[in-house]
């Protein structure tokens, strides 16, 4: 199709860059956002660079290999570059040619205030606006503080050379780690802010692929049309919702541990309320990650300023209920382990204890802000000799964590432990068996830190069982 049959009539003059089809597009930033969404794109045909400061991450992505675990995307990765749709550059200027729209795919780590630090989005913006001409889209998708779009068209429009016509929106994402790929491509909605038409008319041309994707498998993908902070603003209550959703299960496994009740069957039967729904409703340590944690502090930080503190005050206590059940393990495992405890809290020198678990979520090498490690050096700081193992987080684990043990396999992290702790729930652990774990260990205790196991098995199998929600002791 010619590129001037795909633009309303009324448009000045002959189709600008930015018009051409597919339109091309560039992803600054090359995380694990900025890789998923360029190797996505690139695979639905569109000519993709990835842009980034770090010049190891860019050879090392131009050679195909990732620097993280995400199902599926190595593969991507490698399709694009070998089609030659797919590039990766520390140039701006480069990736400025090469583009006719750029998503903002930067992170916004948390500040020790709690406020998001918008240091990557600014150096960003002001590396690749001195090379846009014409008239250009660039996209935030980055979880941001809301109002941070209207700050980037001030910063934009200071840096752009005079023959720029450098507009902004907003398009966030909500890709999970572990499932990402699959997320950018069949996305459950889109939403996108945008001041004019042009814009949203572009947008609707990069979304194009996954609509006919879509259609082809007989869905339907809802677009939504915002402004900026509304756009922004779904991220950041989105992820709250979700934490939200996770600590109030946390708060009534707290509870169903002093009444004697059963939090995973309590669960189970809030969840066949439709209104509830039964996602995000697994007790256990609690969240962790590289989103949610850090989102609902900066929720809490902008709303702050905004003098709407009040509205989302809830949100600490949230993160509390979240950070009480990182305890909450320590506490069980010094009753468990019958240690006496001492002033400071459960006092467990001269245990052994095998930590099953390191990464945030499993399917993921991500250990940012994980529970499981967050445990492991509760446990170690309490005197415990830890052994921690974990299928694809290890190598992560130690570098951020060098003072704790680690084990390279199941077994060698279980032999002799006076107990075990399961903290992220893998395949290899939910599947593991309890009766040959049982002839390794020194102790058959097991605390159950996603209640991911299966309880009756344990049981069997000579263990004492100790999930998180739950009292009984089998
Ligand atoms: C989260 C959101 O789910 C995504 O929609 C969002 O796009 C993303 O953050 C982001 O901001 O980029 P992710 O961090 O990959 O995705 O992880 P989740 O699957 O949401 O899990 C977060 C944590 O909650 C994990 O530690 C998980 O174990 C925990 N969790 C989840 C529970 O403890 N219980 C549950 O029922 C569900």
């Amino acid at each position: 199709m010619s590129e001037s049959g795909l633009l309303e009539s009324g448009l000045p003059g002959p189709a600008a860059p930015a018009d051409r089809e597919p339109p091309r597009l560039s992803f600054l930033g090359t995380g694990y956002l900025g890789t998923t969404y360029a190797a996505c794109y690139a695979e639905l045909g569109h000519q993709v660079i990835g842009l980034d400061v770090d010049p190891v991450k860019v050879a090392a992505l131009a050679a195909g290999q990732l620097p993280f675990h995400e199902p599926g995307l190595a593969e991507l990765v490698r399709r694009g570059l070998d089609s030659g749709r797919l590039r990766f550059t520390t140039d701006p200027a480069v990736a400025a040619a090469g583009a006719d729209v750029h998503f903002l795919c930067v992170g916004t780590p948390q500040r020790p205030d709690g406020g998001a630090d918008l240091g990557q989005v600014a150096a960003a913006v002001q590396a690749i606006a001195p090379h846009l001409h014409g008239r250009t889209l660039l996209v935030g998708k980055s979880t941001v503080p809301v109002g941070t779009a209207e700050w980037i068209e001030r910063l934009l429009r200071k840096h752009v050379p005079d023959d720029a016509d450098a507009e902004v929106a907003w398009c966030p994402e909500f890709l999970q780690e572990g499932h990402a790929v699959d997320d950018v491509l069949r996305p459950d909605r889109i939403v996108v802010g945008a001041r004019g038409e042009w814009a949203r008319r572009t947008l609707d041309r990069v979304h194009r692929g996954v609509h006919e994707l879509a259609a082809r498998e007989g869905r339907e993908i809802p677009v939504l049309e915002t402004d900026f902070a509304t756009a922004e603003l779904v991220k950041t209550a989105a992820n709250a919702f979700l934490a939200t959703k996770i600590s109030f299960i946390n708060a009534m496994a707290e509870l169903c541990e002093a009444a004697g009740a059963d939090v995973a069957r309590l669960a189970e039967a809030l969840g066949h309320d439709e209104r509830i729904g039964p996602h995000f409703l697994r007790a256990g340590v609690g969240f962790g990650g590289g989103c949610l944690p850090k989102d609902i502090r900066a929720l809490q930080s902008r709303a702050e300023q905004l003098g709407a503190g009040a509205a989302v005050r809830f949100l600490h206590e949230v993160d509390l209920i979240n950070q009480r059940r990182r305890e909450r393990v320590l506490q069980l495992a010094g009753e468990l382990l019958d240690c006496v405890a001492g002033p400071a809290g459960p006092e467990l020198t001269g245990t052994r204890i095998a930590v099953l678990g390191a990464t945030f979520k499993p399917d993921s090498d991500d250990v940012r802000d994980a529970p499981a490690l967050a445990v492991a050096r509760l446990l170690h700081g309490a005197g415990a000799q830890v052994r921690v193992y974990d299928p694809l987080g290890g190598a992560n684990a130690r570098r951020s964590h060098p003072e704790l043990g680690y084990a390279e396999r199941l077994e060698q992290a279980c032999a002799g432990a006076d107990l075990v702790c399961v903290l992220t729930e893998w395949q290899e652990f939910r599947e593991a068996d309890p009766a040959a774990l049982a002839r390794l260990v020194n102790g058959r205790i097991v605390i159950d830190g996603r209640n991911c196991l299966d309880r009756g098995a344990w049981g069997a199998a000579g263990w004492t069982y100790r999930g998180l929600g739950w009292k009984e002791v089998a």
